[in-house]
């Protein structure tokens, strides 16, 4: 009886399942509703799955301010080489301009009969200015303008990123300032290690975004090449000028070859690459501040706007940011790989896969905007506890190697030195105190090198103000970091 119930729902559920099926190829089959730009040859039109399936405009209208700019700029070239009229050129001119109004205020009509965003613009421009608007496309092919309007986005979303950077640097500089002196314990494996300042530790990372905006600023450089010109793949038999191209868009100069302008996607590669790195700090920075706000560590507290509270604990406040900032770290270094494999193997010139490029692009730059403008924020608003900084950096015997340099100093050998610390570590240890609490008289038991001064190097600040050279965390030389990142910042 149970197993005859049980086959009806399973007959059920494969019905329906193969209901759903034919349903949806049916749908295949169904006919869209306009012919496409290029269907001359075609001898009957996609079904409207394909229509979707190979469509991009609704993730590449987002190019469209930079496609009117790319097509403005070949329009005027055009007629400069007098391949296309003055009148044609000033017909199009006005008509990108009634489009880049649409478009700006919402108004553009987006269809996808009409593909992508290069075709949509077009036969929007040929509506309004006729034979000049089908004028436009001489010379010219989707696959360089396609190459073209990418290059002219990411040149515009890199240059906001690394004035993004720049201004979580700056929350960085200002909290790092203010705890320049602050204590706490370094770690090395998670352990306490040796004592350092916030401003220190906070330090670090100002460098880590330091190379990240270098990174980023070197990446632009092979951004910034016009790749217009190359046409489908060989270049084009018309008289063009392409520096005059290049110079009007503010790219550095044209792509050398017209097989790699189309085909090669490398500069997005190079971009995710570095766009993964800024989150792979973003991450890093992400879990110490997870952890220094857990009650265990109890180091800082984040303002509430970056929180949130359980659904059943009402106690919980939860660092909802960082540990989504950790968790879109993997997203960004997924856009990496997505653009790695899209091109592997590639042959040239231009294929289809390459429309493929656009959406790991676009979010990884979305997921750093945001995740920069949240953490200039957040940074700024975190408060200190330096007394528990401070209590933890005196439990772990932090001041250990100071104990084993001072011992240097007055004549040990370092490997001796070391040994006479350990044991007293274990005496310590066994007491349950710290080693300056041990006092004179057991110290000495470990080495009679030991004086009396030996209570300045064990000291908290003894041992940050030793460490001062450059790149070391004595206080002052925190101080001197900050002021000499800031004047390079301005
Ligand atoms: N939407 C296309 C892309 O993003 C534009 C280039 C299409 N070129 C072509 N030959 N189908 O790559």
């Amino acid at each position: 009886m149970k197993a005859k119930v049980k086959k009806t729902a399973h007959k059920r559920r494969v019905y329906s399942i193969l209901t759903a099926f034919r349903a949806m190829s049916k749908n295949t089959h169904k006919k869209p509703r306009a012919a496409a730009t290029w269907s001359g040859r075609f001898a009957e039109p996609v079904t409207e799955r394909v229509q979707r399936y190979t469509a991009s405009v609704s993730f590449d209208q987002r190019l469209a301010e930079h496609d009117i700019r790319g097509s403005l700029a070949h329009a005027r070239m055009l007629a400069a080489c007098a391949v296309i009229s003055r009148r044609d050129l000033a017909a199009i001119e006005a008509g990108m301009r009634t489009i880049l109004a649409e478009v700006r205020s919402g108004k553009f009509k987006w269809s996808l009969a009409n593909e992508d965003v290069h075709l949509n613009i077009e036969r929007r421009l040929t509506a309004l200015a006729g034979d000049a608007g089908k004028r436009l496309h001489t010379a010219r092919s989707r696959n360089d303008q396609v190459a073209t309007d990418v290059r002219l986005w990411l040149r515009d979303a890199i240059d906001a990123l690394v004035a993004q950077l720049g201004a979580l640097q700056m929350s960085l500089l200002d909290l790092a300032e203010r705890h320049s002196g602050t204590v706490m314990p370094g770690f090395t494996h998670l352990q306490v290690a040796q004592p350092v300042t916030f401003g220190h530790h906070l330090m670090a990372y100002f460098e880590m975004f330091a190379r990240d905006r270098e990174r980023l600023a070197d990446c632009r450089k092979r951004v910034n090449r016009l790749p217009l010109g190359a046409a489908a793949l060989a270049g084009t038999s018309y008289p063009i000028d392409r520096d005059m191209v290049a110079k009007a868009l503010g790219f550095d100069g044209v792509c050398a070859n017209s097989l790699d302008a189309v085909s090669d996607r490398d500069f997005a590669i190079e971009f995710c690459a570095c766009a993964a790195l800024v989150m792979t700090h973003i991450s890093r920075l992400s879990e110490e501040l997870v952890l220094w706000m857990s009650p265990r560590y109890g180091f800082i507290r984040l303002p509430d706007r970056f929180c949130t509270g359980s659904s059943i604990m009402p106690q919980k406040k939860n660092p909802d940011v960082p540990e989504l900032a950790r968790g879109k770290t993997g997203r960004v270094a997924g856009h990496l790989m997505a653009l790695l494999m899209l091109m592997k193997a590639q042959p040239l010139a231009y294929n289809k896969d390459n429309q493929e490029d656009k959406e790991p692009l676009f979010d990884s730059v979305d997921t750093l905007a945001d995740t920069l403008a949240i953490f200039t924020d957040m940074v700024a608003g975190i408060e200190v506890d330096a007394d528990a900084m401070r209590a933890a950096a005196l439990e772990g015997h932090a001041t250990a190697t100071d104990l084993a340099d001072y011992l240097v100093k007055k004549g040990l050998p370092f490997r001796d030195a070391h040994e006479a610390v350990a044991r007293a570590v274990r005496a310590a240890d066994a007491r349950g105190c710290d080693l300056a609490a041990l006092g004179l008289a057991v110290l000495r038991q470990f080495s009679p090198l030991v004086g009396a001064d030996v209570f300045k190097v064990l000291t908290l600040e003894g041992s940050l103000a030793s460490r001062d050279h450059a790149g070391g965390t004595a206080p002052k030389r925190v101080r001197a970091a900050v002021k000499r990142a800031r004047n390079g910042l301005k």
